[in-house]
């Protein structure tokens, strides 16, 4: 756990990562679904530059090899379909209508790599054990109702060896700007995110071992996380 050696006011006042609440906002299926059929029209605009350099990050970090299984959790629009190499196989799975419907669009363009798209619950994955070689998940953690039930998921469909990656915004340390986040959360979900996922708390609810962290974007809130199988 060095990469969380850190000591938070939040740490000391909640106790151990593992007990911790991981976010003070919950929501259902029913309302991110909601959320997003409506976002669908707008998400390139709002989410798409800003969020960019954590996409490109991502990407290189992966060093996708020929013939490499990519499997993208929560592809929404499809705004990485363009970024993956065309020898990698990938697969984008969604489970709002909408943004499946924008992914499918971009996919059809006639430079587009090849990619399946289906419609899916990040937390009920409807693939074989070990079935990729890449589960990646750029923005989606902070979205679900239950983030270690689709880490546990996204484990499950990596194979051995196999990298899990989550490109994120996660609570912040500072103890201020967590109170802010956390104060905040039960709002950003109206517009589809919430702002206070806890890592530690996360990473201490699941099998992950994450072996690199970084920060992206500007401001430098977002994280890149990767962990190996
Ligand atoms: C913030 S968008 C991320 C889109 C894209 N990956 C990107 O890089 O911008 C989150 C996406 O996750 C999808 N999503 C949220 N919860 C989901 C779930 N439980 N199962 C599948 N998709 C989900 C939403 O419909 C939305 O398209």
């Amino acid at each position: 756990m060095a990469l969380f050696e850190r000591k938070t006011e939040t740490e000391n006042v909640t106790g151990d990562a593992a007990t911790r609440a991981l976010s003070v906002a919950a929501v259902e299926n029913d309302f991110v679904e909601g959320v997003y059929d409506k976002l669908a029209n707008v998400y390139d605009l709002i989410f798409g530059p800003t969020l960019h350099p954590g996409r490109l990050r991502a990407i290189e970090r992966m060093n996708i090899q020929p013939g490499e299984r990519v499997l993208e959790v929560g592809v929404g629009t499809g705004i990485n379909l363009s970024l993956y190499p065309r020898e990698a196989t990938v697969t984008g799975i969604d489970f709002s209508s909408s943004m499946l419907e924008k992914a499918r669009e971009r996919a059809a363009r006639k430079d587009a790599a090849p990619v399946r798209l289906l419609q899916m619950d990040a937390a009920d994955l409807k693939f074989a054990d070990n079935a990729f070689d890449i589960v990646y998940a750029p923005y989606l953690i902070s979205v679900v109702p239950d983030p270690v039930k689709v880490a546990q998921e996204m484990r499950r469909v990596c194979r051995p060896g196999g990298r899990i990656i989550f490109l994120n915004h996660f609570l912040s340390p500072n103890p201020i700007l967590s109170r802010i986040e956390r104060l905040i959360s039960p709002f950003t979900v109206h517009i589809g995110f919430k702002s206070d996922l806890d890592l530690p708390a996360f990473v201490a609810q699941t099998d992950l071992k994450p072996v690199s962290i970084e920060k992206v974007n500007v401001p430098k809130i977002w994280s890149l996380v990767t962990c190996v199988k």
